[in-house]
Parts: structure tokens; C-alpha cells; sequence
């Protein structure tokens, strides 16, 4: 009686958390459905960039690169964010570069911070369901 009501505790328990990992992962892969939104701003725009354009199906990335004279904000194709090839591509020597594809997270500070959230969740989920 007792071990029945343990198995089957247990298979519940476990359950939950399959369920619940599963959606945090399927979270962490498809956060955006299909149009990927991002920051658009031509170069060295000093000022906040404040527009926002949908991407065109090619562009699966939202792209910042800043130096110390501005910043770009555009779509970009996730294949192409290595520095070496983006230095070559802008000409540049001294910058730094994000490519991100969560909606607008070329946006600044905010994507890392809802990175490392999410991933300690799964990683929570995850020790807690072993
Ligand atoms: C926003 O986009 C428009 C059209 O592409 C552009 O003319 C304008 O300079 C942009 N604004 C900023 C702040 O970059
Ligand atoms: C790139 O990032 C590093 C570390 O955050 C910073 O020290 C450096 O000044 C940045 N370089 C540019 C060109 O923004």
C-alpha cells in the first residue's frame, strides 16, 4: 500500500518535472515564434537606438557592435557574427560585438541577465528532478 502510494507519488513528481523542463527548454529554444524583432540603427548613432524592424526570414540574429565612437543595431544572420569576419566586413580593429535571437536583445544590458535566469532555472529544474 505504502510503496504503491510512494510509486506513484513519485511518477507524479516526476511527471511535473519532465512537464516542466520540457517548456522551459522549449522556452529557451523558440522564445520568439517566427519574426524575429531587433534593434535597427545605422552607425555610430550616439543616441539611444529607439527603432525597432522585423526581421526578413533570412536574419535569424539581432546584432550590436560597439566601439568607442557608436554603436550599430541591425538583423543579421547568426552564421556571420564571428568577430574575424565582422571586422573584416565594417572594417574595424577595436570593437565588440553581440549576436543574440531573443526579440530586440541587441538591445543592451538586458539579454544576458534573461540568459543566465533562464539557464539557472533549467539548471535548477534539472537537479531538482534527478
Ligand atoms: C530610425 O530609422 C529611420 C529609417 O530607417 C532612420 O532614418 C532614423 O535615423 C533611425 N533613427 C535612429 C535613432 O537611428
Ligand atoms: C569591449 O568590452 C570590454 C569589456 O567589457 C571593454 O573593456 C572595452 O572597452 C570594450 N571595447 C569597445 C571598443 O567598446
Amino acid at each position: 500500500m505504502m510503496s504503491l502510494f510512494c510509486l506513484g507519488t513519485m511518477s507524479r513528481i516526476l511527471g511535473l518535472c519532465t512537464i516542466a523542463s520540457l517548456s522551459i527548454l522549449l522556452l529557451t529554444l523558440c522564445p520568439t515564434g517566427l519574426a524575429l524583432n531587433c534593434l535597427e540603427c545605422p552607425w555610430f548613432s550616439n543616441v539611444e537606438c529607439g527603432n525597432k524592424t522585423t526581421c526578413p526570414a533570412s536574419k535569424d540574429a539581432c546584432i550590436r557592435i560597439t566601439t568607442a565612437s557608436g554603436s550599430y543595431y541591425n538583423c543579421w544572420d547568426f552564421t556571420k557574427c564571428d568577430s574575424q569576419g565582422l571586422a573584416e566586413y565594417f572594417k574595424l580593429t577595436n570593437f565588440n560585438s553581440t549576436c543574440c535571437s531573443n526579440n530586440l536583445c541587441n538591445s543592451g544590458r538586458t539579454s544576458l541577465p534573461v540568459i543566465s535566469v533562464v539557464l539557472s532555472l533549467v539548471a535548477v529544474v534539472f537537479m531538482i528532478c534527478r
